[in-house]
C-alpha cells in the first residue's frame, strides 16, 4: 500500500499522506489540501469521504461483514445479550459477569424519569408520530438533567451512559403509551432491561403482563443487530451535533430525527406499509418490482439497497432466520412474510437489482418480527432507536474523548456574483 498520494493540480504536484486502518482500509489525508492547493473536494452524501477514525465498528460492504469492537455480529447475536453488547460497544470490551451485573444495576439508578416530563408528553396529540415525540422528549431530558458531562471524568461519563440507557428506554415506550391513550408505566428495577421494555410497553393497570421468553430473546437479538453501524446518517448527526460540545441528550435527540427518515431508520416502517399495500393490491410482487425499476415511478423497494453493503446485509440474513423462528414459535402465520420472501426471491435474480447490487438490508425483515410481537408499525423506527442507542452513545463518547474538531464542511458557491442593492421601486 503506498504511503502517499500524489495530486497533480494547476501545474503543480502535491503529496498527501495515506492512512491505513487496522483492516487495511486506505484514506488519503487531505488535512492540508486547501492550504496547499486552494482547492477543496466535493462529495455529496460523503460517499467517498471519511469523517473520522473509529475503533467501534468495522463493516465491509463488499464482503457483507459487520463487527463490533472486533467481534462478528453473528457471534454477538447468537451468544450475547443486548446490555452485554451495549457495554462492549460503549466501553470497548465484553463485560465480565460482575461488570455486567454492575452495569445493569447502575442503569437502574436512573430509570425514574422526572414526573414533570409527563407535562411535556401530555402536550402532544395522540396522532403525533412516536419518533417526533421521542426526539422532543430526549431533548427535554436536558432540562431535568442540566449538568454538563465532563467527558474527561470517567465516573461522570459512566454515569451519563447509565442515565441515558435508563431514561431513553422509558421515554421511548411512553411514545407508544401516549399513542394508545394508556397510562405511562415506570421501569421495574426487579426486571431485566429487555424484559422491562415489554413491561413498559404492554403492562396495563387492569392486570399483569406475562413476558414470553421467546419474545425477550427475539428483541435481545434485534436490538443487538441495530446497536451500531459506523458512520451512518443518524450516527454522523450525533457526532456533528456533539462536536459543537452540545450535550449527549441534545445530540441523541438530533440522531433520533435523522433516523426517522424513510431512507434511513424509517425504512422499517416503510417496508411494512409497502408489503401491506402489495397485499391489499392482490399480492402481486412482480408489479411492485416493475414500479421500483421504473425511473418515472418514485416508488422504491423499501428495505432494499444500502450505501455501503453491496452484498447481503449480514443483519438481514440473521433477522430473516429469526422471523421464521419467532413466527413459528408464536404460531403466527403472516402472509406479509410470504410476500416479503417472494419480493426478495424475484429481486435477487432481477438484473436491475443485481447490476446495482441491491440486496435486502436490516429493515427488510425486522418489521415482520415487530408486527408478530404486537408492536404497531409507527413504533418500528422507535425500536431501531432503542437498539441504536448504545452506538450513538459510543460514537459521541469517542468523538469527544478524541477531541475531534467541530464539524464544519466547506462548499462550492454557485450563486450570483456581487451585485448592487435594488431599491424597492426597481424590483
Ligand atoms: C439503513 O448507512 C447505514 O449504515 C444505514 C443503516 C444503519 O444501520 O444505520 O444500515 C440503516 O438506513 C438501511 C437503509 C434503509 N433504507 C431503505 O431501505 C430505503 C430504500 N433504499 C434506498 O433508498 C437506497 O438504497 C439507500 C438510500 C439505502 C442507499 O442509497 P444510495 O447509496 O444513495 O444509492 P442511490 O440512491 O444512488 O441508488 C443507486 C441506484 C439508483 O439507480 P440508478 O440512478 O443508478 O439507475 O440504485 C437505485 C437508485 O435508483 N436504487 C433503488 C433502491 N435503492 C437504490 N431502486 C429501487 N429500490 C431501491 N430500494
Amino acid at each position: 500500500m503506498s504511503k502517499t498520494a500524489i495530486l497533480e493540480f494547476d501545474g503543480n504536484k502535491y503529496e498527501f499522506p495515506v492512512i491505513v486502518g487496522s483492516e487495511n482500509e486506505a484514506a488519503i489525508d487531505i488535512d492540508k489540501l486547501r492550504a496547499l492547493t486552494g482547492a477543496i473536494t466535493l462529495d455529496p452524501g460523503y460517499k467517498n469521504s471519511g469523517s473520522c477514525k473509529s475503533e467501534i465498528t468495522f463493516l465491509d460492504g463488499e464482503e457483507g461483514i459487520l463487527r463490533y469492537r472486533g467481534y462478528a455480529i453473528e457471534d454477538l447475536a447468537e451468544k450475547a445479550g443486548f446490555l452485554e453488547v451495549s457495554y462492549l460497544v460503549i466501553f470497548g470490551e465484553l463485560p465480565t459477569q460482575e461488570q455486567l451485573v454492575q452495569f445493569e444495576n447502575d442503569i437502574r439508578k436512573y430509570t425514574l424519569v422526572n414526573e414533570e416530563m409527563k407535562n411535556i408528553i401530555d402536550g402532544f396529540p395522540k396522532t403525533a408520530h412516536p419518533m417526533g415525540v421521542l426526539s422532543s422528549l430526549t431533548s427535554a431530558l436536558t432540562a431535568f438533567n442540566p449538568k454538563v458531562v465532563n467527558v474527561e471524568n470517567e465516573k461522570e461519563m459512566y454515569e451519563a451512559v447509565c442515565k441515558t440507557m435508563g431514561k431513553f428506554l422509558v421515554i421511548a415506550t411512553w411514545t407508544y403509551r401516549k399513542m394508545m391513550g394508556f397510562p405511562l408505566n415506570y421501569y421495574d428495577n426487579t426486571k431485566g432491561y429487555v424484559e422491562n421494555f415489554l413491561h413498559l410497553m404492554f403492562e396495563l393497570p387492569t392486570g399483569p403482563y406475562k413476558v414470553n421468553p421467546v419474545v425477550v430473546d427475539a428483541l435481545d437479538k434485534l436490538f443487538i443487530l441495530h446497536a451500531d453501524h459506523e458512520q451512518n446518517c443518524s450516527t454522523s448527526t450525533v457526532r456533528i451535533v456533539g462536536s459543537s460540545h452540545a450535550g449527549l441528550f441534545a445530540s441523541i435527540s438530533a440522531g433520533v430525527s435523522a433516523l426517522w427518515g424513510p431512507l434511513h431508520g424509517g425504512a422499517n416502517q416503510a417496508v411494512l406499509e409497502m408489503l401491506e399495500a402489495i397485499q391489499k393490491d392482490g399480492g402481486d410482487a412482480e408489479k411492485y418490482l416493475a414500479k421500483a425499476k421504473d425511473k418515472d415511478d418514485p416508488f422504491r423497494l423499501m428495505g432494499f439497497g444500502h450505501r455501503v453493503y453491496k452484498n447481503f446485509d449480514p443483519r438481514a440474513k440473521i433477522i430473516k432466520k429469526a422471523a421464521d423462528e419467532v413466527l413459528n414459535t408464536l404460531g403466527v402465520d403472516d402472509p406479509i412474510l410470504d410476500i416479503a420472501k417472494k419480493l426478495e426471491a424475484s429481486a435477487l435474480v432481477d438484473d436491475y437489482f443485481v447490476s446495482r447490487k441491491l440486496y435486502p438490508n436490516v429493515d427488510f425483515y425486522s418489521g415482520i418480527i415487530y408486527r408478530a410481537l404486537g408492536i404497531p408499525t409507527e413504533m418500528f423506527t422507535v425500536m431501531f432507536a432503542i437498539g441504536r442507542l448504545p452506538g450513538w452513545i459510543a460514537q459521541w463518547k469517542e468523538m469527544r474523548i478524541n477531541k475531534e474538531p467541530i464539524g464544519r464542511p466547506r462548499q462550492i458557491y454557485t450563486g450570483y456574483p456581487l451585485r448592487d442593492f435594488k431599491p424597492m421601486n426597481q424590483r
